[in-house]
Formats: structure tokens, sequence, C-alpha cells
């Protein structure tokens, strides 16, 4: 078999953003996109010579077919080994947990994550290091630069390679490990948890409703939660992975789950209701009639994490993105353990979870984890509220009202302003760049500001530093905003502003969020200037 050696020029539109490289289908099937993106990656490390690496991905549209280069490319670049998912498949936390498990130099994930798939839609692809978390920001720099330079790419000139049984095949010099996607993730989250009393739960007659959104956990719920667990057949909602995700838009959220928050809401809902996202790395979890945000879900986890079986011996220490609410900070103090606070993407939360200062972390954004694998792990949060539930026999409203009364509530929501234009996006987040020193003593909408600050981060373990993450302004009251632009986006810019109001009064715990939200909101919206420069006075999406 031969490779072939095809020359390439840089390709506009290559750089990744919050969690790898992530376009429009479309843009990603044209001829070179794929081969000169995966060919920069293997520059950017070094080379894949001598290499082994996982490949897997959510099972969107272009799933099989973009593995299908990746492989012929590994080869041709001299990996030895690659360890794929049978069909192509693999959520995001198993393939950490692959790279880890397996000490292989790295992973390729392919998806866009909570985007929706489809020839319309979105594609992803995001390299993992040796860690198995995403690649940090040196990597992803030196893959950026690799991008603008590059002239060639390698690829074996063979046939595609049968992804559909468990196999050991060649493609080339290369071995191709096909591997079953969901076992190696089950013995692990096996080891975490207390699976007989999450069993004897399940048999007193608690009930849950998990909605896979045809995404990837369809499979890995099934098997753990009904097969393993004994969650009454049918627990498990939408469970077959399709390419374009049933037309949906897999983000576990209350607008984009709204199936499942129309049944969490009903009168005969089950005991429990979670869902997952598009790659199994998101998780939303509402209890009877009771939505829990995901800052919470975090701050609860880490408050009864002594529970469950792996972390009785307590938290090293906890983490949380600066736009996540301060709720997991209150339960830190109280247990006296340190929290970090980290600028947006899980790629942050690496060197302190390698350092060992850091066991859980989480962000606003429906992600929790810990480190047993270096990605957020939607079906682990699950398993961490079941386990916890087990031992405390309480519902999920209780579970919330106890934790509050406890450490005060921090209302929360997040605004997004989606496919503006990207020009005055950023022309309004330089203007709050230059003027958030001003900004402190002044009023807004009859808030006074008490602090504004652009958001930089030095990393505790390498020293790294990431500007411009961001701006956070304070206010009187214990009122926060937060501003930024995301990364994940396929088209203009995203705003996301984040509000949070600390409210440690039991008498204010059962007030409606946007209520109490309202006055931040409007102080933020008039000092961002969002209706005059966007043009816009409603968000798209609030959650
Ligand atoms: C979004 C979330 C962020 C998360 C990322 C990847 O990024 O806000 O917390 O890490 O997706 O799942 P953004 O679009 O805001 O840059
Ligand atoms: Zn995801």
């Amino acid at each position: 078999m031969a490779v072939n050696v095809i020359s390439a020029s840089p390709i506009d539109g290559q750089v990744p953003g919050t969690s790898g490289l992530r376009k429009k289908t479309a843009a990603f099937m044209r001829p070179g996109y794929l081969e000169n993106f995966v060919q920069s990656v293997f520059d950017a490390i070094g080379g894949a010579e001598g290499k082994t690496f996982v490949v897997g991905g959510d099972g969107r549209f272009f799933n099989t077919e973009a593995i299908q280069t990746i492989l012929k490319m590994a080869a041709a670049n001299g990996a030895v080994k690659v360890i794929v998912g049978q069909n192509g498949i693999l959520s995001t936390p198993a393939a950490s947990h692959l790279i880890r498990l397996n000490k292989t130099d790295g992973g390729l994930i392919l998806s866009a994550s909570h985007n929706p798939g489809g020839i319309n839609q979105d594609f992803g692809l995001k390299f993992n290091t040796a860690n198995g978390g995403p690649a940090p920001e040196s990597v992803t720099h030196e893959i950026i630069r690799c991008t603008a330079a590059i002239s060639q790419y390698r690829i074996e000139q063979s046939a595609d390679i049968d992804l559909s049984a468990i196999a050991t095949l060649t493609c080339g010099d290369m071995l191709v490990s096909i591997v079953d996607p969901v076992s190696d993730y089950q013995d692990l989250m096996q080891n975490i948890f207390d699976f007989d009393k999450i069993r004897a739960l399940f048999a007193s007659g608690f009930t849950v409703q998990f909605d896979a959104m045809h995404a990837v956990t369809g499979p890995y719920a099934h098997a753990v939660l009904e097969d393993c667990l004994g969650a009454k057949p049918g627990s498990v909602v939408n469970g077959v992975p399709l390419p374009d995700f049933g037309g949906g838009h897999p983000d576990p959220n209350p607008v984009w789950a709204k199936q499942l928050m129309d049944v969490m809401m009903d009168e005969a809902a089950p005991d429990f209701g979670a869902a997952s996202d598009g790659d199994g790395d998101r998780n939303m979890i509402v209890g009877r009639g009771a939505y829990v945000t995901p800052s919470d879900s975090l701050a609860v986890l880490a408050a009864n994490a002594t529970l469950v079986p792996a972390y009785a011996q307590g938290l090293a220490g906890v983490a949380r993105s600066m736009p996540t609410s301060a709720a997991c900070d209150r339960v830190a103090d109280k247990l006296g353990i340190e929290c970090f606070v980290t600028p947006t993407g899980w790629k942050f939360f690496g060197n302190l979870m390698d350092a060992g200062r850091t066991t859980m972390c989480g962000e606003e954004s429906a992600g929790t984890g810990s480190d047993h694998v270096r990605e957020k792990d939607g079906l682990w949060a699950v398993l961490m509220w079941l386990n916890i539930i087990a031992e405390r026999r309480l519902s999920v409203d209780e579970i919330m009202a106890d934790h509050w009364a406890k450490y005060g509530r921090n209302f929360y929501s997040r605004l997004d302003f989606e496919a503006v234009n990207a020009v005055a996006a950023n022309d309004l987040m330089l203007m709050l760049r230059d003027s958030a020193d001003a900004l402190t003593g002044q009023q807004f909408a009859g808030l006074t500001v008490t602090k504004a600050q652009d958001y930089a981060y030095t990393d505790p373990i390498d020293q790294s530093i990431s500007e411009h993450q961001g701006i956070q302004v304070w206010f009187e009251g214990g009122a926060r905003a937060v501003l930024r632009l995301s990364g994940t986006g396929t088209e203009g810019a995203t705003l996301r502003i984040y509000l949070e109001q600390y409210a440690p009064d039991a008498a204010d715990h059962g007030r409606e969020t946007q209520l109490v939200l309202n006055p931040v909101r409007l102080a933020i919206l008039e000092i961002a200037e969002v209706e005059k420069r966007l043009g816009r006075t409603e968000p798209d999406v609030t959650t």
C-alpha cells in the first residue's frame, strides 16, 4: 500500500475555539479541509510517528467518513496504533477514559458537542492530549501556527476500514483496534459509585427518565441505567443515536430539552430526570417540579461527595469557570478546601486535576466532572445524583431546599444573544474593556457598580496567562453580571450575559429567578449598550 503526499495550502477559518474546531458540516466536507486540520494537529505535536491515538465521535453526520480519513492519515504519518469505538462511536468522556486507560499519546474526538448535526448543521474536531483532556492553549496555538504554514498532508491509499465489528485490523502498517464504546467506561463508573445502593434505590420503586436526545449517550445510558442498575425499561428515551439527532438541538437545558422538562413539571413526573448532550459530556438534572441549575448542581455534588465511594476521603479542591455562580465557593469554604476559578472551557481544569489540586470541576453550561477523566461527564453527574439520593433518600427539591438553607441561594441565569453582528459584538467587548475601571461607583438602572474587571487568568500550575476572558461587573447587594463572546458558535457572534444574585435569607429562596435577577439584567443591558450596539433587546435563549 502507498502513502500519498498531497500538496496543501492554508485554508481560512481553521482556528479552534473553546473546544476544538467547529464549523458548518459543509465546510468540513470541502476537499482538503479536514485533511489540512488533521495534518496540522499531527505536525503540532511533533508528528504521529510511533504514536498511538484514540479516535471516535458522537455519531453525527460525516462522523464515519471523517474517521476513515483520520485513520488513513494517522497511518500515513507513521502512527502505530489507533483505538476506535465500534461504528465510530465514543462519547467524549469515554474517549478521555480510553486515552488514559491505554496511555495513548492523545485522541481525536469528532463532535460539535451540543450543536445540531446534519449536512446543513455543524461538525467539529478536537484534539485531546495524553492526560485525556482537551489540548491546552500552548498546543492549540501551535495547531493554529501549523494550519497557516501547511504545505502538504499525508494519506494512506487504502480501502475503508470496517468499523462495524469489534476486531483488530490494519491500515497500512498501523493497527486499528475497534473496541466496544461502552464497556471500559461502564467499568470505570462501577469503580466510582455504589452500584448496589443505586440498584436498591431503583428496586424500591424510584423512577427516572433519561433523555439521550438521540445523541451519543443512548447506548451508555441503556447499558448502565437500565441493564446494569435496574431502572425500568423505557427509562431512557430518545436513546438511539441519529446522524441529525432527530432534527433536534442536543443541548440539555430547559429550552432544548423541553420534552423532558414538560414530563418533569407534570404531577405524574418520575422522581428524577436527566439529559445529556451530543457527545455526552453535558448534563441536565431535574427533579419532579424542580430544575437544578448547573452551578447549583456542582455545589450540591461537592457538598455531598463523601457519600460516594470514590470521594469518601473528601475532595482535594473544587474548580469552576468564572461565569459559573459562586455557589460552590461557599461549599468549599465550609469544607475548608480550595476553590479555583478558571476561564470558560474545560481545558483550564486539566492542570489543576493533573496536579491533584482539584477533584471536582464544573461550568454553568451544564458541565460537571471529576478527575476520573479529563473531560466533563454527563452520565457521571447523573450517577452522582443517584448515588447521593440512594444514600439520603430525599427528593431533588428537598436536597435543594436543604442546600440553600445551609449555604444561601445563588440565583442564576444566562442570556444568549445569538448570530449577532461579529464586528459590533467585538466592539461592544472592547468598549467594556476600556471602560471597566471607570464603572466603579456609577449607577445603572438604579444599581451601583462596586467593581468591574476584564478577566485574566494565571494558571497556578504552569503560570501561563490567558487574557480577555470576559468582563465581570459586581453590584451592591451581592449581584454580578458577566459578559463574554462564545468561542463555539459557527455563525456571526454570540454574546453571553450571565446574571447572578446571592440571597442568604431562606425567606427569599422560593422567589422566581427572573424576577430576582431583573435589576441586574437591566443594569448590565444599559452598561453594555446592547440595544444600541446589537439592535437587540431580548436574548434568543434564556437558561
Ligand atoms: C460553551 C460553554 C462553555 C463550554 C463550551 C464547550 O462555550 O459556555 O462553558 O466549555 O461550550 O462545551 P462558549 O460557546 O461559551 O465559548
Ligand atoms: Zn458536549
